[in-house]
């Protein structure tokens, strides 16, 4: 095995409404990641966002939006590269070159793609399909080893690694010719985990928490203030009876489990834990320290995001920067992609006559 050094890398898509759900499952772990001795680069993929189409104004405070989230979370743009996607041309091109390695029948299996599509998948873009290779190209231009992302990603970071090892096996001579051993590609592993890897919807404990859900009242956004926090949370479905003292006891009631995997996500801690301070608790009970609890974690944000989504120029500088930062470790990736794929670089220009 080739030891590759350790990088982490993730996006979010710029796609309207941040809610707890991103934020539990994706920008707070990005977060912790920076503790570790790894490069972390964390991106706004706009590119995946035009799969579905967006309104361009629209699309460009979605942007400066995730992109202040990721700030006001704790992303520090200076130990860590944060920018957007389509600053950095080496992510489409990788993933044309990956589009000639992924098979049809991979792409066809992704139930995401099934889900997005719905019933009229003649009418979905082209975009929409491949997204998963671009998804492969994200973490494969910087050959990431470490990818932080919701459970609903896993199917997608499985597709990148088979494209990692097909790329290293159909090329492994020339891999080895030009003088990167066995492997030209690590094989990525997924962080999916934590007691909030699936935010679960507030009114309904079977559905996932989804900006596209007609409630607002469903899910926590970004932008929620505390009042609003605190009524969501006070409305949001439960059962009957007791809190339970054991995780065990949570099984067959999803809003309870809901509830108590945001209570231990936010305070940092385990469901286990949460339940032996409030197993026996009553709801009410419960509901009014998780509304304390979300006030405290997600106030401080809402209100940081607003002061930087107040000057979009810095948010536009911190992305220039995180893009060249970023290119800066892409060309190189992609120089070398095409050495061993066969193609002629770009030597140097002719003279002037
Ligand atoms: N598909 C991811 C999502 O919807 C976003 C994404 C795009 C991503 N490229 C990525 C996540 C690369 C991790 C790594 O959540």
């Amino acid at each position: 095995m080739v030891a590759f050094k350790e990088l982490v890398f993730s996006g979010v898509q710029p796609t309207g409404n941040l809610h707890l759900g991103n934020y539990l499952g994706a920008i707070k772990r990005f977060v912790e990641m920076q503790a570790r001795p790894a490069q972390c680069l964390y991106c706004v993929v706009d590119l995946h966002a035009i799969t579905l189409w967006q309104d361009p104004e629209a699309l460009r405070g979605q942007i400066r939006e995730v992109t202040a989230a990721f700030l006001a979370a704790g992303i520090d743009p200076r130990t860590s590269i944060v920018f957007n996607q389509s600053q950095v041309p080496q992510h489409a091109e990788l993933a044309w070159i990956f589009n000639c390695v992924a098979r049809l029948g991979w792409l066809n299996r992704m139930t995401q793609f099934k889900d997005k599509a719905g019933k009229d998948r003649e009418n979905a873009s082209v975009g929409l399909y491949d997204y998963p290779v671009l998804m492969a190209a994200d973490i494969l231009a910087y050959r990431a080893t470490h990818v932080p992302v919701g459970e609903d990603q896993k199917q997608h970071l499985e597709l990148t690694r088979d494209i990692a090892q097909k790329f290293n096996t159909d090329f492994g001579s020339s891999i080895a010719a030009h003088g990167h051993g066995e492997a030209f590609f690590p094989v990525t592993e997924p962080l999916i985990g934590g007691p909030a890897a699936r935010v679960m919807s507030l009114r309904d404990g079977s559905k996932k928490m989804s900006k596209s859900d007609a409630s607002d009242n469903s899910r926590i956004n970004l932008t929620d203030d505390a009042d609003l926090i605190a009524q969501k949370v006070r409305k949001a479905k439960t059962d009957p009876d007791a809190l339970p003292s054991e995780t065990e006891g949570l099984k067959g009631r999803p809003e309870a489990d809901n509830l108590v995997g945001i209570f231990a996500a936010l305070s940092e801690t385990t469901r286990e834990a949460v339940l032996a301070e409030y197993g026996g608790a009553q709801f009410s009970a419960f509901k009014g320290a998780l509304v304390d609890l979300a006030v405290e974690k997600l106030a401080p944000i809402n209100a940081e995001m607003k002061r930087l989504t107040a000057d979009p120029g810095h948010i536009d500088a911190v992305l220039a920067d995180g893009a060249a930062r970023a290119e800066a470790i892409a060309a190189p990736t992609l120089d070398a992609v095409k050495d061993i794929v066969g193609f002629v670089r770009r030597g140097p220009r002719l003279a002037a006559v």
